[in-house]
């Protein structure tokens, strides 16, 4: 029993949890339920992977990973586990009860994470005669998808939020603008929430798609958790989206790589198209382990422990914001409309790559990511409110120490409005020569250049390269551009 005790005495709001979480019924979990089986019940067998249950593996790996991880290491279409292209068996049942968990029509599991997922989207919902339109801080592989598919793209350009050298949000307004100027498009593709947190305004730009009769898709793979807490932003899904992508591996607990693709109740699309698509892209071998970890956090999520779990992430992230006033050199990142589980911050004097090396060597800490201008911290399920009590502190010392100044790195976002000559796909696969970045001003790109995370695009194929590329392009010598 949880111990929550006033006055010696355990609280009434505590001994009913404890009571409703004991008499429950377990949230089902049908994937993880036929693993658990195939783990109990080993036959011999002659088939991929040929490590055979982890007997034919490097001994310091199998100790490294384990016997228990090898011997459920396996791929579909084997022992009663069902298979994923197309669904059936416990793979089919787990998509089942995700889509009835986020209110979808039918709901994909994708092994390549929320990349092939985009992919997917784009090459089943896009042509070579199609005109899209595209929010310019969508991940690289919305674009890979539209270099595979041919379609011509058209931007909006989100908020910039020049304090933070960050994107914002996107406005309903000028995705209306460019629709109406622009009645061949029949697509928009939005990231919300951003890297950093901050969430568009979904509904607004679900009802101006619907009043011009395009689709929408939503890159929401920073925010799955949304649907399984009031306290955090709807989904869109649930706005008006016709498909929406989660990175489940990300924050919704399960593992790197696994990820899901939704169709919404009404969606326009035709799920036919998209099986087909994900068939094509998806590796055939899907791993069983990544796509269990899918059913295991769509289940963890529904559960009591698991509501508690996200309720802890929101009130640590509370927490965190509230106590970070009182640390005057710190400044956390705050939007109308957020994401809080996402803390961007900055500490005055140091730049954010500084602060992310100070709390790497000095405290330990790992943080999401780090720019010129700030750390990205994440709130997760996982995360402890000690671990949070520490951070503070940390953050308490650091902002009375004096460091040496040091170079930037110039790990900052690109904030660069795109001059567009040529189309995406005709530019990738045009002949190319490499020349010296110097050079190459005033040329055409035939490269995708995009710092990772989060995966935004600086330059892509088809665009003029100017001077102010130059600083995001320190880790190249030569690039790519189109041949004269
Ligand atoms: C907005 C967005 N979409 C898609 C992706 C690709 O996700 P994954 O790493 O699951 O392939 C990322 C990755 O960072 C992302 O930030």
């Amino acid at each position: 029993m949880t111990n929550i005790i006033e006055n010696n005495k355990v609280s009434f709001a505590t001994i009913k949890e404890n009571i409703i979480e004991k008499f429950e019924k377990k949230t089902s979990a049908p994937l993880v339920e036929a693993m658990l089986n195939y783990k109990k019940n080993p036959m011999t067998g002659f088939h991929i992977p040929g490590h055979n249950r982890g007997l034919g593996v490097l001994p310091e790996f199998s100790s490294l990973i384990g016997l228990d991880v090898l011997s459920i290491d396996t791929t579909d279409e084997f022992d009663n586990l069902g298979t994923l292209h197309p669904a059936t068996g416990a793979i089919e049942k787990a998509q089942i009860l995700a889509s009835q968990a986020f209110g979808a029509r039918k709901t994909y599991f994708v092994t390549g994470g929320s990349t092939i997922a985009n992919l997917a989207l784009a090459f089943a919902f896009t042509s070579p005669f199609d005109e899209v339109l595209i929010g310019r801080n969508c991940h690289r592989s919305v674009l890979t998808g539209l270099i595979i598919s041919g379609a011509k793209v058209n931007w909006v350009i989100p908020k910039k939020l020049n304090d933070w050298a960050i994107f914002g949000n996107i406005e309903a307004s000028d995705v209306e603008e460019k629709l109406k100027n622009n009645r061949n498009i029949k697509l928009v593709w939005i990231t919300s929430p951003t890297y950093e947190g901050v969430v568009s305004d979904i509904k607004g730009i679900a009802e101006v798609c619907k009043h011009y009769k395009v689709a929408l898709i939503v890159d929401e793979a920073h925010g799955c958790l949304w649907n399984f807490n009031s306290k955090l932003p709807k989904t869109a899904l649930e706005l008006g989206a016709d498909a929406v992508v989660h990175s489940f591996h990300k924050t919704g607990g399960a593992m790197t790589q696994s990820s899901m693709l939704h169709i919404s109740k009404n969606s326009k699309f035709e799920d036919e198209k998209i099986t087909h698509a994900l068939k094509l892209l998806h590796t055939t071998s899907p791993s069983l382990l990544l796509l269990a970890s899918l059913d295991a956090a769509r289940a963890n999520l529904q559960s009591q422990s698991g509501k508690k779990m996200l309720d802890g992430a929101i009130q640590n992230a509370l927490y965190f914001r509230d106590e970070a006033k009182s640390i005057n050199k710190l400044h956390v990142f705050e939007d109308k409309n957020l994401d809080i589980t996402k803390i961007f911050l900055k500490m005055e004097g140091l730049s954010g790559v500084e602060l992310e090396y100070i709390l790497e060597h000095d405290y330990k800490i790992e943080v999401e990511s780090a720019s010129d201008e700030g750390i990205l911290i994440l709130s997760n399920i996982g995360n402890t409110r000690e671990e949070f009590e520490y951070l503070i502190n940390c953050f308490r010392e650091i902002s009375k120490k004096e460091y040496p100044k040091k170079e930037l790195n110039n790990k900052i976002m690109p904030l660069i409005d795109p001059e567009i000559v040529m189309n995406l796909r005709e530019a990738y696969f045009a002949p190319k020569e490499y020349i010296n970045k110097n050079d190459a001003i005033g040329r055409i790109s035939s490269e995708v250049v995009a710092l990772c995370p989060p995966g935004i695009s600086i330059l892509l194929p088809g665009e003029i390269i100017k001077k102010e590329h130059l600083p995001y392009l320190f880790s190249y010598e030569k690039i790519e551009v189109i041949r004269e």
